[in-house]
């Protein structure tokens, strides 16, 4: 090794000994003869002082070296002389005197500064110099911390008897709901494979196979439009067991976060255990299948109150089957016409026609539909919501979804608003009883609303044909903070059930054999009641980093559009490489 000590782990005890140190120039400041320098490795920052009277040659270089130089430095650890100590740095009460001093490589200057934490630099140039991205403190600091999130999940696995199995990256389709990247057969002309969405027919095999409890880190590929919480590759722990049901499943999971948010972020707080609502119930209190429970201002139902209300856009939207809800934001009344129309704008990005609200002050209700209320609807109002002097209640009409999507979307931005959420809390839940199928307007047909392989609950089995909006499944997600952090489910074990839940989702039997006949054999052999579920790993890192976007818990994250900044990729090929795929590339300029 070129070093004997990592420069952030010299402490007043090696005071009087002669260490070696490797690193990069952090900081360096001339101080009239005297030079100091930050040199930082992976372990922290330590400075180093040139003084000629005590090694000139080391005094010399010193003075060479620029930001981001690698040098390797030969020095006594010394007292930093008093009123120098420096209270926040871990080394802040030692410096290294330098005796001999080595440029091992110089640097260019920095496209950016590394000294901070970023966030104010264009993240197109950060993920185009990622290399010196992640050098910076709070990219170490999120590194590691995901390598302590995958070491915690990976001990209590291991000591609950889970076996970690790695499965193909070129395999056929897998329905997860996206579309799949393909990879052309050289061998095989005009063939693809398919980079798996999850590896979720596999591990259902492992269990036919008899493997009983799996895990792994799966790399997971989607094509599909990205948002802060999606990259198109990204990692699960994923994880499958055999002879289990729901609770099994469920006690295994919220044991393992338990863990791994006690061993590697202590100072979080958590409620345990972990609350559970049904789909139902969520979307109803919330307006979200992954609602932030960090706080309350929960959605109320008001629709029978505007049945005949003199309110005409109420009532109509009553009459013709619709609902109206409502949230109480505290404090609010005083919200000014342009706040008003802030909220407004924003329930109309998110579906809503429009938004109307009520003003409640110390002498009365105030607000443009006011006026269309009677005193026995108003009373009706404070009464449901808990309205008081001060508040401002906000109210929309619509069909029971966009409702939803309205005032849930509005609970999260008054959450940051209002800051209602405690940054040092995680909120997890259980969501279950999701609906089994999604009609999907557009292609006019039933979709799984998880995946095909999910299991149907019992008791709504018999309905699976003649009432599939009604049939529940014996899903489930874990939520955290307003983040769906993962799902799972107890799945289909038998080729019968598999075979109906198929024809539903209009797949022909010969379709049904072409796409999935390895699992339909598969569970004509034994195949043991299974169950499982995946986490969304680099979610999970993100929220315990505090971090607003998993692009900075990935070491080398894609943009919002997919490309490598870095390598840029996607990119073209030669077209000797092509020749060999049996792939010409036809773009639409040239029909
Ligand atoms: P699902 O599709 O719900 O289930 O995925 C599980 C979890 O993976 C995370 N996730 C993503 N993270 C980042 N970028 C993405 N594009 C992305 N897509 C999903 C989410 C999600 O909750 N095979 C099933 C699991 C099972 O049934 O066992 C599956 O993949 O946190």
């Amino acid at each position: 090794m070129l070093k004997t000590h990592g420069c952030g782990e010299l402490r007043p005890t090696h005071i009087g000994q002669v260490v070696e140190l490797a690193g990069w120039v952090h900081r360096r400041r001339d101080h009239g003869g005297l030079i100091f320098i930050d040199l930082r490795d992976r372990s922290g920052l330590v400075q180093v002082v040139g003084d000629p009277s005590c090694s000139a040659a080391a005094h010399a270089v010193l003075d060479e070296v620029r930001l981001e130089y690698v040098i390797q430095v030969r020095g006594l650890v010394r007292r930093r002389p008093a009123g120098a100590e420096n209270p926040n740095l871990p080394t802040g009460e030692i410096e290294v005197e330098a005796h001999e001093v080595r440029i091992l490589n110089p640097s260019r200057p920095l496209p950016f500064s590394i000294d901070d934490d970023g966030r104010r630099i264009d993240e197109a140039i950060r993920l185009r110099y990622r290399y010196l991205d992640l050098r910076r403190a709070r990219m170490q600091r999120n590194l590691m911390l995901r390598h302590q999130i995958i070491r915690a999940i990976r001990d209590y696995l291991d000591a609950r008897g889970f076996v970690e199995v790695e499965t193909p990256i070129l395999i056929k389709s897998t329905p997860e709901g996206a579309r799949d990247f393909i990879v052309p057969s050289r061998l095989h002309p005009g063939k693809f494979y398919a980079l798996p969405q999850s590896p979720q027919q596999l591990k259902q095999l492992l269990m036919v196979a008899g493997l009983e409890k799996y895990y792994q880190i799966a790399r997971c590929f989607r094509d599909e439009d990205l948002r802060g919480d999606r990259q198109p590759e990204f990692t699960q722990l994923d994880l499958e067991m055999s002879f289990v049901d729901r609770e099994d499943i469920l006690q295994v999971i919220e044991g393992l976060l338990i863990e791994v948010v006690q061993r590697v972020t202590p100072h979080k707080r958590f409620r345990v255990p972990f609350p559970r609502l049904t789909y139902v119930e969520a979307m109803a209190r919330y307006g979200s299948d992954k609602p932030d429970l960090r706080f309350g201002m929960e959605l109320v139902d008001l629709t029978d109150v505007f049945q005949e209300s003199a309110l005409e856009v109420f009532r109509v939207a009553v009459q013709s089957g619709g609902q109206v809800k409502a949230l109480r934001a505290p404090g609010c009344a005083g919200y000014s016409r342009r706040e008003i129309d802030e909220l407004t704008a924003y329930v109309k990005s998110l579906g809503a026609k429009g938004l109307i609200t009520l003003a409640f002050t110390g002498d009365g209700v105030k607000g443009a539909a006011a006026k269309f209320l009677t005193e026995g609807e108003q009373a009706a109002i404070a009464e449901r919501t808990g309205a008081g002097a001060g508040d401002l209640i906000c109210m929309v009409a619509d069909a029971p979804e966009t409702v939803a999507k309205a005032l849930g979307g509005l609970r999260l931005f008054f959450r940051d608003r209002l800051r209602l959420a405690d940054p040092d809390e995680f909120a997890f839940a259980w969501i279950l009883e999701f609906p089994m199928f999604e009609w999907n307007e557009e292609e006019g047909r039933w979709e799984a609303m998880h995946h095909p392989f999910t299991s149907p609950m019992d008791e709504d089995l018999d309905r699976l044909e003649t009432d599939p909006a009604s049939v529940r499944a014996k899903s489930y997600d874990i939520v955290c903070n307003g983040y769906e952090i993962g799902g799972g489910s107890i799945r289909i074990h038998r080729r019968d059930v598999q075979e109906r839940v198929f024809r539903l989702l209009g797949y022909t039997p010969e379709q049904a054999r072409a796409r999935f006949g390895h699992m339909l054999e598969a569970f004509e052999f034994g195949a043991p009641p299974h169950g499982g579920i995946a986490l969304g790993l680099d979610r999970l890192v993100m929220l315990l980093a505090d971090e607003p976007n998993i692009r900075e818990v990935i070491a080398f994250p894609k943009t919002a559009s997919a490309v490598d900044l870095l390598f840029d990729a996607p990119s073209e090929v030669d077209e000797r490489q092509l020749r060999e795929l049996h792939i010409r590339v036809v773009r639409e300029d040239q029909g």
